[in-house]
């Protein structure tokens, strides 16, 4: 039988997979995975804390991953390479899944084995990621405030202050929709970029082009694929929310906000918001 097991046993000490390296692994030199495996730093011995803390890591990755390929796809959208964009796009599509199936190992805290590290973190909370904030500006969710909070952090703040006077990706795509000849109105494609998206009744009319109709347009793809984009970034906004209820009720959160309902209220702003109110109309 050749399963896995026997192929490892049989491997000689001088066989290519085995031969010590000199000094890091390809694997390691390529994944920094000793370096990564250091960045767990529990500060409690609460069974759940190494769960709470991976789960953020890793979904530091996912968001890191998701603003790579929202800004690939927002600067090929300035091309008009619109299979390019859409490749980005689909890539984001599958780490948002990815990052919302992370919710798994700290779905369950309740209040007590929550409560077992939360004060050791003090006023740490998700509220005060960096890279969350840069994925909801690309959303074309600017904020002067939010932004001005990572002041403190040149780097960040550098990188935050150059995603906050940019165009978001839905910029870019109100724009590539103008090029294409539907109707956005100046207003919006020439808009001040570093405004909170407002919607607009006219950007919903360039929608209906695409959605109205028995011929299926050629952007109907697109509105779909930025579709299912904002609604898994609703879907993370809610299993958030459902964490947040069972772990810690509605109590005040960490950074200071009322917690759940200030929750609610951050998850109720729709993303790309005339995707949505075009199908009212249809
Ligand atoms: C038991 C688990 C969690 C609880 C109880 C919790 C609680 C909260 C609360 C109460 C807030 C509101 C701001 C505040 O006052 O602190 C918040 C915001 C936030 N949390 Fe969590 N959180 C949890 C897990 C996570 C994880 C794993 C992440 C991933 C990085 C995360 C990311 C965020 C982000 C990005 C915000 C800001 C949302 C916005 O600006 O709209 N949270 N969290």
């Amino acid at each position: 039988m050749n399963d896995g097991t026997s192929a490892l046993a049989d491997l000689s000490p001088h066989d290519p997979p085995t031969s010590p390296f000199e000094g890091a692994s390809p694997y390691d030199a390529y994944v920094r995975a000793t370096v990564l495996n250091t960045l767990q730093a529990p500060l409690t011995e609460a069974a759940d804390e190494m769960g709470f803390l991976v789960t953020t890591q890793v979904m530091e990755l996912w968001f890191t991953l998701i603003v790579h390929e929202w800004r690939a796809a927002r600067d090929a959208f300035t091309k008009d390479d619109l299979d390019s964009a859409t490749e980005a796009l689909v890539r984001s599509r599958r780490a948002l899944e990815a990052l919302n199936g992370s919710w798994r190992p700290i779905a369950g805290l309740t209040p007590a084995q929550f409560d077992g590290f939360r004060a050791a973190f003090g006023r740490a909370s998700g509220f005060q990621s960096a890279m969350y904030r840069h994925m909801e500006f690309l959303l074309g969710d600017k904020s002067a405030a939010l932004l001005r909070s990572h002041q403190g952090e040149p780097s960040v703040h550098e990188t935050l202050r150059e995603a906050y006077h940019a165009p978001s990706l839905y910029d870019e795509v109100l724009r590539f929709l103008h090029r294409q000849g539907l109707p956005v109105p100046a207003s919006v494609h020439e808009r001040d970029v570093t405004a909170p998206y407002e919607a607009d009744p006219r950007v919903v009319e360039a929608w209906r082009r695409v959605y109205a109709g028995s011929q299926r347009h050629p952007l109907l793809p697109l509105g779909e694929l930025l579709t299912d984009i904002a609604e898994l970034v609703a879907r993370w906004r809610f299993d958030h929310m459902m964490v947040v209820r069972r772990a810690m009720g509605a109590r005040t959160g960490s950074a200071g906000s009322s917690g759940l309902a200030w929750l609610q209220a951050r998850a109720a702003r729709p993303v790309f918001p005339e995707l949505w109110t075009v199908r009212d109309g249809l």
